[in-house]
Parts: structure tokens; C-alpha cells; sequence
């Protein structure tokens, strides 16, 4: 937990989930209520963590080795737990933060499989164990996920997409890897079902946040 007077909420589950979507929402909704939001995704959030951003999701970045690419994720979360999250959390902002350490366990630690012991040493040395207050971890059906995250990227020439390109053995040890976190971090890790309309997930993110939360909305 978070030693501050702000909030820290991440938002997690494999790509296409929704979870960017309910992000917004829940943004929308605190922001109704008078609460201050920051708002803000992961690798990224900085000018520094975008430039970083840019080598690790670029399909066009080849050879990058596993563990380059966790220490790109955690240096990249460093800077934005420095410059944006940090700050805000001691105005007494709400954060909502699209993706955080929870992500590199689930997608370095068990998709490329480094592990959850170097996840969570990294994360000790270089993010001083600081976790979210709440992390909400979106599930939805496996296949129809996969298959949107693929959609979503051959359709938008923009869009980077180096994950994308992985393989459904390659996500379903990511999705193998959420389940672990969710079983060890009871108290903080919170399991949505996402396989609903977008209003009824919304209404279930509402409700978690009521009782994790109580006074937040
Ligand atoms: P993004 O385009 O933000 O995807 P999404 O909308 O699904 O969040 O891409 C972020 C990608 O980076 C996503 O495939 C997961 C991956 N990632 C990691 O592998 N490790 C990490 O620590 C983080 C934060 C993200």
C-alpha cells in the first residue's frame, strides 16, 4: 500500500480485455464525484517512458532479449513512479494506471519466463516494493481476446504490436501468471469478469471500489 494520502489503482489483464476502456469509465465516474485523476498507462507515462515505450512495442525492434526488455519496463515504470505517480498520490489525487508491476510478472515473469522471484527482486530494488493500493485484473474469454488484440493491431497501421505477434502458448502462460498473482495478492488483487457488457463491468468495477475503497466514490 501506498503511504500517502492519494490512491493508487492499476488496471491489468491480457491485451483486449477492456480494460483500457473501463480505465476511462472509472476516470469518468471519479471525476463526477469531485476527485482529482491522473490518468496514465505503462510502458510509458513520461516523455521518457514513451521514448522507452516506443523500443519495446515497436514490432520493428528485433533481438531484444527478455531481460532487456524487463529492465526497459522497470525503467521506464521508475521514472513514471518518480515524476508522475509519486507527486500526485501526495496532492491526494486518485491514479489510474494502465498496467504496472503486476505486468511484467505476468508477461516477463511467466510469458518469457523469467520468473516471479526476478519480477519481484527487480521490483523491491528499483520501485522501493511500492505497490497499488487496489489492482483491478480484468478476465474475459481467452480466444476472443486473443483474437481482438490482433484485430484491434493489423487494423491501425499505427498501432506497434510487437506482443501482439506472440503466440496463444506464449499468452496463455501470461493468463496463467494473473491467475498466480491473484491467488497470492488477495487483499490487494481484485478478479473482474469481463466476459460482460461494457456497463456491467463498469458496475462491477463500481462496486469494488465501494467496498475496497469505502469513501472513494
Ligand atoms: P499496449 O498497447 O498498452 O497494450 P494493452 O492495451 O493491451 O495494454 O501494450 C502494452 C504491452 O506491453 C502489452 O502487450 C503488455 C506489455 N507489457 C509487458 O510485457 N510488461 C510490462 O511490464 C508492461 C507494463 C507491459
Amino acid at each position: 500500500m501506498s503511504s500517502v494520502p492519494g490512491k493508487f489503482i492499476t488496471f491489468e489483464g491480457l491485451d483486449g480485455s477492456g480494460k483500457t476502456t473501463q480505465l476511462e469509465k472509472l476516470a469518468a465516474a471519479l471525476r463526477a464525484t469531485g476527485r482529482q485523476v491522473v490518468v496514465t498507462r505503462e510502458p510509458g507515462g513520461t516523455p521518457i517512458g514513451e521514448q522507452i515505450r516506443a523500443v519495446l512495442l515497436d514490432a520493428r525492434t528485433h533481438g531484444l532479449a527478455a531481460r532487456a526488455e524487463m529492465a526497459l519496463m522497470f525503467a521506464s515504470r521508475a521514472q513514471q513512479i518518480h515524476e508522475v505517480i509519486k507527486p500526485a498520490l501526495r496532492e491526494g489525487k486518485v491514479v489510474l494506471c494502465d498496467r504496472f508491476t503486476d505486468s511484467s510478472e505476468a508477461y516477463q515473469g511467466f510469458g518469457r519466463q523469467l520468473g516471479s522471484e526476478t519480477i519481484l527482486e527487480l521490483h523491491r530494488v528499483v520501485c522501493q516494493d511500492f505497490h497499488p493500493d487496489l489492482t483491478l485484473l480484468f478476465v474475459g474469454d481467452f480466444r476472443s481476446q486473443l483474437e481482438r488484440a490482433r484485430t484491434r493491431n493489423s487494423k491501425d497501421d499505427d498501432r506497434e504490436g510487437r506482443f501482439e505477434r506472440e503466440q496463444a502458448d506464449f499468452f496463455e502462460r501470461v493468463a496463467r501468471g494473473y491467475e498466480a498473482i491473484a491467488k497470492r495478492e488477495t487483499k490487494r488483487v481484485v478478479t473482474i469478469d469481463a466476459k460482460h457488457s461494457i456497463d456491467d463491468v463498469h458496475a462491477a468495477v463500481i462496486k469494488t471500489l465501494q467496498e475496497r475503497l469505502p469513501g472513494l466514490l
